[in-house]
């Protein structure tokens, strides 16, 4: 599996033209993730149910997965669905467990043809069966494609996936295969759900809320924030572009100087 991504990623590195969405003098970012906020607010303030809003939504997925493709974005992770989000009405939870389906019924055979490869970083428990299956239908469809990586973080959370982690840590341990002293950073990102793939570059939020609400917390440790009030049904790629622009014109020192 890593050395297949070392490929894949050696390959990608080639193919990532000069291009630039501005005039800027940074790369396009190789990683964005996006937390994917607002719907509910953009239906109300239409007199809308809130699942009007989850629908639309929908729609801007689409354009920003294309937008991603088109410029060469190595992954894109977006945040659909969290471990918090069980929390909400059961016909809204309900709603939301049925658009991967919709989604992917109709967006699946271009996302072939796009050579876009299709992920799920998530915990699989809980999720109905519906949704699984369609998810893994896309993911197992697309697993040789060596595009776009569509990272979808549905029923994912943080603090999970980082228990989760530590648990299998632990289990090696107890099983003698792994001493305490050889825990180290490299060792916790083997065990988290985005262990083949890089750190995000940039996270995007938008719909006016400055926080991460349980996202990416190991993984965003270095990365560049973009927050903005539109709501994501109003989120277009103009947005994104405008995200990527002020990307390039971040510098990240990492703790350096
Ligand atoms: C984001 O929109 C989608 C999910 C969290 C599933 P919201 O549904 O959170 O919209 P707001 O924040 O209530 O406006
Ligand atoms: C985060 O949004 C989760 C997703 C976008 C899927 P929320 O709307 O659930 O976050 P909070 O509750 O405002 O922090
Ligand atoms: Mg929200």
């Amino acid at each position: 599996m890593l050395e297949k991504f070392s490929k894949w990623k050696a390959n990608r590195a080639e193919s990532v033209p000069s291009y630039t969405m501005d005039a800027a003098t940074q790369a396009i970012p190789k990683h964005v993730a996006i937390i994917m906020d607002g719907n509910g607010r953009w239906a109300k303030q239409k007199g809308l149910p809130r699942i009007a809003g989850h629908r639309e939504g929908m729609k801007v997925v689409n354009k920003i997965v294309r937008k991603a493709n088109e410029v060469k974005i190595d992954v894109l992770t977006l945040y659909a669905f969290s471990t918090e989000n069980w929390k909400r009405p059961k016909t809204e939870v309900d709603y939301l467990m049925k658009l991967p389906e919709r989604f992917l019924s109709m967006e699946l055979p271009k996302l072939i043809e796009e050579n876009v490869q299709v992920r799920l970083m998530g915990s699989l428990e809980n999720l109905p069966d519906h949704t699984l299956r369609a998810v893994m239908t896309a993911v197992e469809a697309t697993k040789e494609n060596d595009g776009l990586i569509l990272n979808f973080a549905l029923n994912y959370g943080s603090r999970y996936e980082m228990i989760k982690a530590i648990k299998e840590i632990a289990t090696k341990v107890e099983a003698g295969l792994l001493n305490t002293e050889s825990i180290n950073e490299e060792v916790l990102e083997q065990h988290l759900m985005t262990s083949d793939l890089r750190d995000p570059d940039l996270l995007i939020r938008t719909s006016g809320e400055i926080r991460l609400s349980n996202f990416m917390l190991w993984q965003l440790a270095y990365s560049e924030f973009w927050f903005t009030d539109v709501l994501w049904p109003d989120f277009t790629e103009q947005h994104f572009a405008e995200a990527i622009a002020e990307y390039q014109k971040r510098a990240r020192r990492y703790g350096g100087v």
